[in-house]
C-alpha cells in the first residue's frame, strides 16, 4: 500500500487566528518536510488545536498562509484538501458498522463500489482489524476504535495526516502501545503527520521534530534532544523535562563559547549567550548535579527533600546565601538533583549537609529578559 501514497510538505507562513481578543495563533512560521512527522507540544490553549483546523481547513486563518507541498489551499475548501484528521473522540459514526465508517470517505466521493470494497480491505488489512468488519463501533475496544478512526483518515489516501490528541481517552499502557503504533505506520507510509499533543513523553517518543507553543506563538522548533539540551528560553527549559533555571553571570563570552560564574563556582557554556541580551541564566538538568558529602567537591549545601521516583532519588536542596563562598550577590537558591541508581554512600537524610557540584560544561545558556 505504501506506494499507493504520495505525501507533501506543510508550509505554515505568518499564520494568525484570532477570536475577538484572544490570539489564539500569532503569526506562526513553520516548515515540515514531506514524511516526517512533527508534534505540536504546548500547554492547554496554546493554540494547538486552532492550528490543525487550520491546516486542514475547518478554521479559517485571520491572516497568513498554509501550503501543502507548493500548493496554497488557505482558500481551499477541507473536503477538497488532500488531509484527514484524528480526533481525540475518534468521531465513530456508532450505529453503523465498522466497514461502513471506514468506507465513509470514499462513499462522499462517490468512488465506485468496487474500489470502495478494495480500498477499505487494504486499510483494514493494514490496521488488523480483519474479522471486525461487521461490528459497530461500540462493540470495540478503545484502541481498536482508534485503529478504526486511523484506518478511516488513511484510506481516502490523504497527503497529510493530522492528529488532535489521538489517544487521550486510553488508558496509560495502551497509550504507549497505540502511539508506537502509529509512529511505526507513519514511517512505513511515509506519510506527513502533524500530532497535537500537551504529553511531553509522548512527543519526545514519537516525534521527528517537535515544535513547542505557548500563547499562539511557536516558540522553539527542534529534535527532542535539542529542545533538551538547548532549550531556547526559560519557557521550554521548564516546559521541557525538570530544569533548575538560575542566573549567571557571564566572565568571558566569545564566538567559541562562554564562562560563567555561579556561587562562585566557574561553568564553561559550549555556546555564549544569546547575543544582545543583558543577562544570562543557565539550565541545570537535575540529572546533571551531583552530592557529595559536606565539605566535598562543589558548594556548601542542605538537603530539603528526598523522594524515590522509580529508579532514582529526586533531592531538593538549599544553598544559602550565608554558606554561599566567592562572594557572589546570587542570593540562595532551591534545586532539584536527580540520583539515578544511588548507592549507600549516597544517601543524604532532609537536613543533611551536603556540597552541592555543579557541572563542568553546559550546551548553552539563556539569555534575554524573561530570565
Ligand atoms: N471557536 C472559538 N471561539 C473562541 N475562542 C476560541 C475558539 N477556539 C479556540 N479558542 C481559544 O483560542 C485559544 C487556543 O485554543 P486551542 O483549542 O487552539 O488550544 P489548544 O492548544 O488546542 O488547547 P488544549 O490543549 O486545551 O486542547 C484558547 O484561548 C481558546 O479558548
Ligand atoms: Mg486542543
Amino acid at each position: 500500500m505504501a506506494e499507493s501514497f504520495s505525501t507533501a510538505s506543510i508550509t505554515l507562513q505568518d499564520l494568525s487566528r484570532h477570536f475577538g481578543a484572544i490570539m489564539a495563533v500569532d503569526r506562526v512560521n513553520l516548515k515540515i518536510e514531506a514524511g516526517t512527522l512533527v508534534c505540536l507540544l504546548g500547554p492547554s490553549g496554546c493554540g494547538k488545536t486552532t492550528t490543525l483546523r487550520m491546516i486542514a481547513g475547518f478554521e479559517e486563518p485571520t491572516s497568513g498562509r498554509v501550503l501543502l507541498g507548493l500548493e496554497d489551499v488557505t482558500n481551499v475548501p477541507p473536503h477538497a484538501r488532500p488531509t484527514a484528521m484524528v480526533f481525540q473522540s475518534y468521531a465513530l459514526f456508532p450505529h453503523m458498522s465498522v466497514y461502513e465508517n471506514i468506507a465513509y470517505g470514499l462513499r462522499a466521493r462517490r468512488r465506485p463500489k468496487a474500489e470502495i470494497a478494495e480500498r477499505v480491505g487494504e486499510v483494514v488489512t493494514l490496521m488488523e482489524l480483519q474479522g471486525q468488519e461487521k461490528k459497530a463501533p461500540p462493540q470495540l475496544s478503545g484502541g481498536q476504535q482508534q485503529r478504526v478512526a486511523l484506518a478511516r483518515a488513511l484510506v481516502i489516501r490523504p497527503k497529510v495526516l493530522l492528529f488532535d490528541e489521538p489517544l487521550s481517552n486510553l488508558d496509560a499502557q495502551l497509550r504507549v502501545r497505540m502511539r508506537g503504533e502509529i509512529r511505526d505506520l507513519q514511517r512505513r507510509l511515509g506519510i506527513t503527520s502533524v500530532y497535537v499533543t500537551h504529553d511531553q513523553e509522548e512527543a519526545f517518543s514519537i516525534a521527528d521534530q517537535v515544535a513547542i507553543m505557548n500563547k499562539g506563538r511557536l516558540i522553539q522548533v527542534g529534535t527532542p534532544r535539542e529542545l533538551y539540551r538547548q532549550p531556547a528560553d526559560r519557557f521550554v527549559a521548564e516546559f521541557v523535562g525538570q530544569s533548575n533555571v538560575l542566573p549567571v553571570e557571564v566572565v568571558e563570552s566569545g564566538s567559541n563559547g562562554a564562562v560563567v560564574r555561579l556561587f562562585g563556582q566557574t561553568i564553561r557554556s559550549r555556546r555564549p549567550p544569546p547575543p544582545s541580551s543583558p543577562r544570562a541564566a543557565i539550565v541545570l538538568r537535575p540529572e546533571a548535579l551531583r552530592l557529595n558529602k559536606a565539605g566535598g567537591q562543589g558548594v556548601p549545601a542542605h538537603v530539603l527533600g528526598l523522594s524515590y521516583i522509580g529508579p532514582m532519588a529526586r533531592y531538593t536542596v538549599g544553598v544559602q546565601d550565608g554558606t554561599v563562598q566567592g562572594g557572589s550577590a546570587q542570593g540562595g537558591a532551591i534545586l532539584t538533583v536527580d540520583i539515578y541508581n544511588p548507592g549507600p554512600d549516597e544517601f543524604y537524610p532532609e537536613g543533611t549537609p551536603v556540597s552541592l557540584q555543579f557541572p563542568a560544561e553546559v550546551p548553552s545558556l539563556l539569555g534575554g529578559d524573561n530570565v
